[in-house]
């Protein structure tokens, strides 16, 4: 069991001024992509929460938000390899722009997984968009439409990302220091 240890002694890697500048500059570059069109955002629950509700407020083109669930992490900072869907969409997305809104692009294993799913659907489109990608851990080799930020092989926190489901109110996104579980 590890003690709580308050997101204030961990290092800031962005800071919400920083974060805000990129989501800013990318719902500009969306809004001019799909300029005329309307788009559906999916967020990868719980992760792409936070960055979806300051995504979708930058965006200037017509859109409507959706959501899906998958097994993640759990309690820890690996994966298992492992995609399991918990939670489906609730609209069909049969002849739509779909973006699906994610926290984090790692091994690429979760967003293979949405990706081959929702094309079954027949979207009119279906791209990616990221806030941060390492490309360092990549397995399945899927890229992102848009990203944030591009980063090593670090484990972060906060901007709706977490450790064992704690951290992911945390405004900035920090640096897990590995003796607590980061790597
Ligand atoms: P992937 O399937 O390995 O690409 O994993 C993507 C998911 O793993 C993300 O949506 C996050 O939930 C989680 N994840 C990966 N790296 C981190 C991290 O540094 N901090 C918190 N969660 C992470």
């Amino acid at each position: 069991m590890i003690d709580f240890i308050p997101a204030s002694k961990m290092e800031i890697l962005f800071s919400k001024e920083q974060i805000a500048e990129r989501v800013q500059a990318v719902g500009r570059q969306i809004s001019a992509d799909y300029a005329g069109q309307s788009i559906v955002l999916v967020g990868v629950l719980k992760g792409a929460a936070i960055f979806l509700s300051d995504l979708a407020r930058a965006i200037e083109v017509d859109n409507t938000f959706d959501f899906v669930a998958v097994s993640s992490y759990g309690k820890g900072t690996r994966t298992s390899g492992a995609v399991k869907l918990i939670k489906d969409l609730d609209l069909p997305i049969e002849g739509k722009n779909v973006l699906i809104v994610e926290d984090i692009l790692d091994t690429g294993l979760t967003l293979g997984y949405l990706r081959k799913m929702m094309l079954q659907q027949k979207p009119k489109s279906l791209k990616i968009v990221a806030c941060l990608d390492k490309p360092a851990r990549r397995i399945d080799p899927i890229e992102a439409d848009y990203v944030c930020f591009s980063i090593p092989n670090h484990f972060v926190i906060g901007y709706g990302m977490d450790y064992a489901e704690k951290y992911r109110n945390v405004a900035d996104i920090r640096l897990m220091p590995p003796e607590q579980g980061g790597h």
